[in-house]
């Protein structure tokens, strides 16, 4: 039996669990807010040399990392399993295999140690990166733009736990599509990070088109894409490493503009207090330049180790489902495809 006394206990401590992906994550998170660890060990190395992520590797990968992440956090943060009040963990969406690992060890923690356990949804997780650390807490209502390897989320988020869903990509997530324009420009694996890099040494002269989609609240990257791919085919862009910058800068413009612009639209429509940043492609120091100088709405935007993927906004996250008594049973199963709002 779990102790409910044990939830409302004044400084909670909470490990977070994330294996959604091809991080392996572990961190303790005390009231939501502060992080006392953050432990993160990235398989980025080993996907780079398939050009991707492979899911049966990564599967494997976090079984081999999991426990001494998961005890280098607790070390970290000067925490005995003792000393723990919950355990919460990602169960969907990412790669099934990988999610497997994170809510099996997470299940097994729980029973082991008689903690309460919390499935969590990990673009919710991602929007939580936003009460890491933080003095003054964000105010509801707020909008969330989710910008990840795999989504392009707006979310209105009303009050903890409440989440309605806008807009999404139609086709490919703002990150994907960095990552398949930096594998067309042949710069390597992950492309967001790269291209930014690029992006800094070239100008945006290229005209890339831009997907409005007047009227939703959607996104769609996958002509901006095929456009690039075109541009690449009829110019002799591979090897002119000024021309590959000035590419690079000019798509990263697009995928700017129309992330930028539509949130910032919809946030003025609503209205809400704040717009809320979150995802891989937020720590891209020339998108978050563009909402702070142009949003006329505060922007929150969390430092860029806490937008890629990691454990502590799955710790902060899980605090708030505890204290909504939103608890899982040991039946909980990994959802894949798992959507929010
Ligand atoms: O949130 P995340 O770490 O994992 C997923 O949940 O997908 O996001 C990974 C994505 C990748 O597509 C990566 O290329 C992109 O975030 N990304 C960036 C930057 N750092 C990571 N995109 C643009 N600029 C960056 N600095
Ligand atoms: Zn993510």
């Amino acid at each position: 039996m779990i102790n409910i006394e044990l939830l409302e206990r004044r400084n909670m401590k909470i490990l977070g669990i994330e294996t959604s992906c091809d991080e392996t994550a572990a961190a303790v998170i005390e009231n939501g807010t502060r992080i006392l660890s953050n432990v993160v060990a990235s398989q980025i190395e080993i996907h780079a040399r398939y050009g991707g992520i492979v899911p049966e590797v990564a599967s494997r990968q976090h079984m081999l990392s999991i426990v001494p992440v998961i005890e280098k956090a607790l070390t970290e943060a000067k925490t005995s399993w003792q000393d723990l009040d919950g355990v919460a963990v990602t169960f969907g969406p990412g790669l099934a295999g990988s999610l497997l690992v994170g809510v099996n060890v997470a299940k097994a923690i729980a029973l082991s140690q008689n903690l309460p356990f919390t499935g969590v949804n990990h673009l919710e997780a991602h929007i939580y990166a936003n009460w890491l650390n933080k003095e003054k807490p964000p105010s509801f209502p707020c909008l969330c733009l989710i910008i990840s390897g795999g989504h392009s989320e707006l979310v209105l988020m009303k009050g903890h736990g409440q989440f309605e869903k806008l807009g999404r990509t139609r086709d490919d997530a703002a990150g994907e599509a960095l990552d398949k324009a930096a594998r067309i420009l042949e710069l390597g694996y992950p492309g967001g990070p790269i291209i930014e890099k690029e992006a800094s040494s070239g100008k945006p002269c290229l005209q890339f088109p831009r997907a409005w989609l007047k009227g939703s609240h959607d996104f769609s990257f996958s002509g901006l894409k095929t456009a690039l791919w075109h541009f690449v085919q009829k110019n002799q862009v591979l090897g002119n490493n000024s021309l590959v910058a000035n590419v690079a800068a000019s798509f990263q413009e697009a995928v700017i503009d129309v992330l930028v612009t539509k949130t910032i639209n919809a946030a003025e429509e609503l209205p809400v207090k704040q717009i809320l940043l979150s995802g891989g492609v937020a720590s891209n120091k020339f998108l978050t330049k563009r909402f702070l100088d142009t949003s006329p709405i505060p922007v929150s935007v969390p430092p860029p180790h806490l937008c890629t993927d990691n454990a502590a906004m799955v710790g902060a996250c899980g605090y708030y489902h505890f204290q909504n008594g939103n608890l899982s049973s040991y039946d909980l199963d990994v959802v894949p495809s798992l959507s929010l709002g």
